[in-house]
């Protein structure tokens, strides 16, 4: 960690097993900018009660998650790694988040109107204020980068919104405003089984996403019966999404064009697609599946790296707190009195 490198800031929920979609989306470019950056990862475990979480498989979860990361290439001794609860600031200004942000702004953002539609009439308010938390995550830390799949990108924006109209009001040094990564290939990696549909961890249909945890012979069978499109030829456009999903997968794990992994397939089956996606995506999975598996036997030792990762993270997201709270009036108390 180098405090002259900029910050680079991310998580996932353990709400459930990541997917491939959480890896390509997000984790595999968390591994391959964290030498440039000065990086903190975590597990939010408070954004994943917005929903009815089982509280046996949110813990092991989490775990899993932090294990996933060390196992996907992330170096513990370079990045923070933490689990969100462990650094109450997070909860403390996403309080003060929500005080400047609208109900018009919230209201729009996509994924609370997905979300919000599958609940019925008992919408939890977490799920409507859950943006302004995960702003929280992002100002606290001073972030300059936030690598996300394309769904979260309207939620950085919006961080982005709060940051500015706090600035404007309080200083225009009370916040770094973040801007969105957003990979060039497997932004959006969608449902093997309705590819008009995101990749989703949540979705109750097990062939519909490949899970981390998945065998090569899960795999296999998963790809294979992915949902492809009417017609034969291999190319890459909106009308053959199923097809177009599966190169992009293939995109994203080897760093080839579109054009390029079209043309390889000139003349072959949706079946030679179908398969050497799966192999390609089995041979990028094993090894991190096994050493997260190993990662998990020892949980005193991700415990420790958590309790130094919280402490890590707390005594840099207590610089902000404590200058938004003096900011904002509130009279010193917690925090040494001084001028900001
Ligand atoms: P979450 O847990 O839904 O997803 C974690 C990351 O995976 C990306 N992703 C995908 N990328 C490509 N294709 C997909 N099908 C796909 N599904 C998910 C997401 O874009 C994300 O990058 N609110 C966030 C977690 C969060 C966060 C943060 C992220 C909380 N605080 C601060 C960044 C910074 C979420 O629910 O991600």
């Amino acid at each position: 960690m180098s405090a002259q490198k900029a910050v680079l800031l991310s998580a996932v929920q353990p709400s459930n097993r990541l997917t491939v979609g959480n890896y390509l989306g997000a984790l595999k470019n968390w591994v391959r900018l964290q030498n440039e950056y000065d990086c903190l990862f975590f597990a939010v475990d408070l954004h994943t009660i917005t929903l009815r979480q089982d509280p046996k498989a949110l813990r092991e979860q989490t775990y899993r998650a932090i294990a996933t990361y060390i196992a996907a290439g992330i170096d513990p001794a370079k990045a923070t790694l933490f689990i969100q609860s462990h650094v109450p600031e997070h909860a403390e200004l996403a309080w003060v988040l929500t005080c400047f942000s609208y109900m018009g702004e919230l209201n729009r953002m996509t994924q609370y109107k997905d979300k919000s539609a599958k609940e019925g009439s008992n919408i939890p308010a977490g799920l409507f204020i859950y943006p302004t938390l995960m702003a929280s995550d992002i100002l606290l830390y001073g972030t300059k980068l936030v690598p996300v799949g394309s769904d979260q990108k309207q939620h950085v924006e919006l961080t982005r919104d709060i940051a500015i109209r706090m600035n404007n009001i309080y200083g225009g040094d009370l916040f770094v405003v973040p801007e969105p990564f957003i990979p060039p290939s497997g932004a959006r990696i969608m449902s093997l089984q309705d590819p008009t549909s995101k990749m989703s961890k949540s979705d109750p249909d097990p062939n519909s996403a490949v899970y981390l945890t998945d065998t090569e012979d899960q795999i296999l069978k998963k790809v294979k019966r992915a949902v492809t499109d009417s017609g034969t030829e291999i190319t890459y456009e909106d009308t053959k999404p199923g097809v177009k999903n599966l190169l992009d997968i293939q995109a994203a794990i080897t760093g080839k064009s579109h054009p390029e992994l079209v043309s390889s397939y000139a003349g072959k089956m949706y079946g030679h697609l179908k398969v050497e996606t799966a192999q390609l995506l089995a041979q990028e999975l094993a090894p991190i599946r096994t050493k997260t598996d190993e990662l998990l036997k020892d949980l005193s030792y991700l415990d420790k790296l958590l309790q130094d990762g919280a402490e890590a993270a707390r005594s840099r997201a207590q610089v902000t707190l404590a200058r938004v709270y003096d900011r904002l009036g509130f009279v010193p108390g917690r925090y040494p009195r001084r001028s900001f």
